[in-house]
């Protein structure tokens, strides 16, 4: 089994990475692999909403980001999404290519436990939390928890290392993840039988 990782922060080794690194450490420890993308430092297109991703069953373009996160989605049994905290959000490169992955892959993403870390400085990791998690509650995925919210705290890069109990609490969501895939693989019931999708707005037309 293999969970994706996915670094929203542009510094490939920095406290985001370093909160990952925990969690894949405690994934291995639980017989589960993993790989970790980097969303990186270049330019990231986001969802111009064309919807055409509704034809073709993917985005029309085709950077590499988009493409590396979307194979590994394919491949992988849970997703995990860690973030800097960038006023009280997650990092916008991030959003932007999330919005397009989240719109375009459903269908790699249903029924797969996903989880969100942040990691901050001081203040706004709970608010960056809630947005990450949204991707998850509106695609159908078992959302994973911690002993508390998941956030860890660092300035400059490896300062997240001091962090004893945000590092703790990496650790405890990689065993939790773990422990739900193993369940899942065991036991695996049929996922629910989807209804017709109901489609409705606030605007109503005489
Ligand atoms: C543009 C920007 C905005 C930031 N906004 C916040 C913030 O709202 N709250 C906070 O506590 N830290 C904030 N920070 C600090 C980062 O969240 C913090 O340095 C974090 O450890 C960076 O993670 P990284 O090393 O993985 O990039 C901000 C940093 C940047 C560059």
């Amino acid at each position: 089994m293999n969970v994706l990782l996915i670094n929203g922060s542009p510094k490939k080794d920095g406290n985001t990475r370093l909160a990952l690194n925990e969690i894949a450490t405690a994934l291995k420890n639980n017989g589960i692999d993993s790989i970790i993308i980097n969303i990186g430092t270049k330019a990231v297109q986001g969802c111009i909403a064309c919807n055409k991703c509704g034809e073709l069953g993917r985005c029309v373009f085709k950077d590499e980001l988009y493409e590396n996160i979307r194979e590994n989605l394919a491949n992988c049994d849970g997703v995990i999404i860690g973030s800097p905290v960038y006023y009280s959000a997650p990092n916008g490169s991030l959003c932007a290519v999330l919005d397009r992955v989240f719109y375009s892959c459903s269908n790699l993403l249903q029924y797969k436990p996903g989880a969100a870390i942040v990691v901050c400085r001081r203040g706004g990791a709970s608010a960056a939390f809630d947005r990450l998690n949204k991707y998850f509650t509106i695609t159908n995925m078992p959302v994973v928890s911690s002993q508390y919210w998941n956030n860890v705290h660092g300035l400059m890069p490896g300062e997240a290392a001091e962090d004893a109990e945000g590092l703790q609490i990496m650790r405890t969501l990689g065993k939790n993840m773990a422990w739900l895939l193993k369940n899942i693989a065991q036991g695996a019931l049929p996922v629910p039988e989807p209804e017709e999708p109901i489609a409705t707005n606030f605007v109503r037309r005489s």
